[in-house]
């Protein structure tokens, strides 16, 4: 089998779909790997580690498309204005790729509709299921974990003040308090993160589960008042909440939030728009100088005035609506998403090739085009087929 690894051509990419050390795994599972040249130089794995790991070393992207059998990405497949075609007419009859292809989105139909029509099979990261089996494979995870990270520090970055609590010769510095709204994956390392910077931590989630993992980290919960049979659905999932119970939730935390340095968002429902958790009225009701962060953005976020991509202040309050946190963090999320590729491979490789199992729960829900059809029902429902 071989693997072609093409460098990420998104603007500020800086993320790569495998390290030296999968592509030593890779080559000792009997792949061939294919590693365009400089494609790890963003994450500082250099073209001399990827060759001691077994990897040739390509410097024409077309030659990776034309040869390999798997195409390893980070991004969903783009124009390529150097080259000057669309990475996905680079691509062949039979070939796999695997990445975050977010067939839902409405930006990315036409491209996918595309990859059915080359008769490429596309696997979509954004589907491996949260269970237990698949956890080593679920680079979505792993992204959120870097957003949590990095997301908080950004936000303690913006603040005016100090975030532990400091003793000096003048007085005493209080701790920065700090409340983290959705606490799912990228919530909880928030959590974590701003109590290794010594904040007072507060936080919410509609799910008694999600709640009760935040206060096992620190955190003091504050009580949205929704109710355990209205915010959790199928599979233990929070539910998108109605409009009605949104106006409470809004409610129960505003005096809160109100009294915040910073207010990190991380709620989300899969497969919906994020709930606006706060109104412009909260952000003026805020101290000036606190910062909120959104990363919830890319499902339009969970404040109303956030600006999609960008870091503004609003009402004396900066807001940070930065997408693609984890890109900010090369190594590390270049690190945990090249090892969830790798599991990925790895569970999907019967002797020496890919063999879908289209009944496996795994292969299901990643698989979204094959035999010239889309055949993921996220993807077919948002695009009314
Ligand atoms: P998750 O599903 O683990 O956590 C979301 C949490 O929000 C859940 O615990 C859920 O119960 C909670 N929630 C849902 N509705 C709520 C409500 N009305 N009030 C309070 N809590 C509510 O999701 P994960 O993986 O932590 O992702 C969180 C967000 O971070 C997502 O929007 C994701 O796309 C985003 N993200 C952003 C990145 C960036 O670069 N900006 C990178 C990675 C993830």
């Amino acid at each position: 089998m071989i693997i072609g690894v093409p460098k990420e051509i998104m603007q500020g990419e800086k993320r790569v779909s495998a390290t030296p050390e999968t592509v030593s795994k890779l080559v000792k599972d009997g792949a061939t790997v294919l590693i365009e040249k400089s494609a790890g130089e963003g994450s500082f794995y250099n073209n001399e580690e990827y060759k001691a790991a077994g990897a040739e070393i390509v410097d024409d992207v077309a030659e990776i498309y034309q040869r390999a059998d798997v195409i390893l990405k980070v991004k969903e497949p783009i124009f390529n204005s150097e080259k000057n075609v669309h990475e996905v007419d680079m691509m062949h009859e039979g070939q796999y790729l695997i990445t975050f292809l977010h067939p839902a989105a409405p930006a990315n139909h036409e491209m996918i509709k595309n990859m059915a029509a080359k008769g490429v099979i596309g696997l979509t990261l954004d589907g491996v299921p949260r269970i237990s089996r698949a956890q080593n494979m679920d680079a979505l995870t792993s992204m959120s974990t870097c957003a949590g990270y990095k997301g908080m520090l950004l936000a303690v970055n913006e603040l005016s003040k100090f975030t532990p609590q400091i003793f000096t010769a003048v007085g005493m510095i209080k701790p920065a308090e700090v409340y983290v709204i959705g606490s799912g994956v990228g919530g909880l390392q928030a959590i974590a993160t701003a109590k290794r910077l010594g904040a007072v931590v507060y936080a919410s989630d509609i799910r008694p589960d999600a709640a009760e993992q935040a206060m096992s980290l620190g955190a003091k919960v504050i009580d949205t008042t929704v109710p355990a049979d209205i915010a959790v659905g199928k599979g233990g999932y929070a539910n998108a909440l109605p409009e009605e119970w949104l106006i409470k939730e809004r409610e129960a935390i505003k005096d809160t939030v109100s009294k915040m340095d910073i207010v990190f968002l991380g709620a989300l429902v899969p497969g919906m728009t994020a709930p606006i958790l706060l109104t412009e009225e909260m952000v003026k009701s805020m101290a000036p100088g606190s910062v909120i962060v959104d990363i919830s953005i890319d499902q339009g976020g969970n404040c109303a005035i956030t600006d999609p991509g960008e870091v503004v202040v609003k009402h004396d309050v900066t807001i940070i609506g930065i997408k693609n946190i984890p890109g900010m963090l090369p190594t590390s999320s270049t690190w945990m998403f090249a090892n969830n590729v790798y599991n990925l491979v790895k569970y999907l490789t019967k002797d020496g090739k890919i063999a879908l199992d289209r009944s496996d729960e795994i292969v299901a829900s990643i698989l979204v085009t094959i035999d010239g059809e889309i055949v993921h029902e996220g993807t077919k429902k948002a695009m009314n087929l």
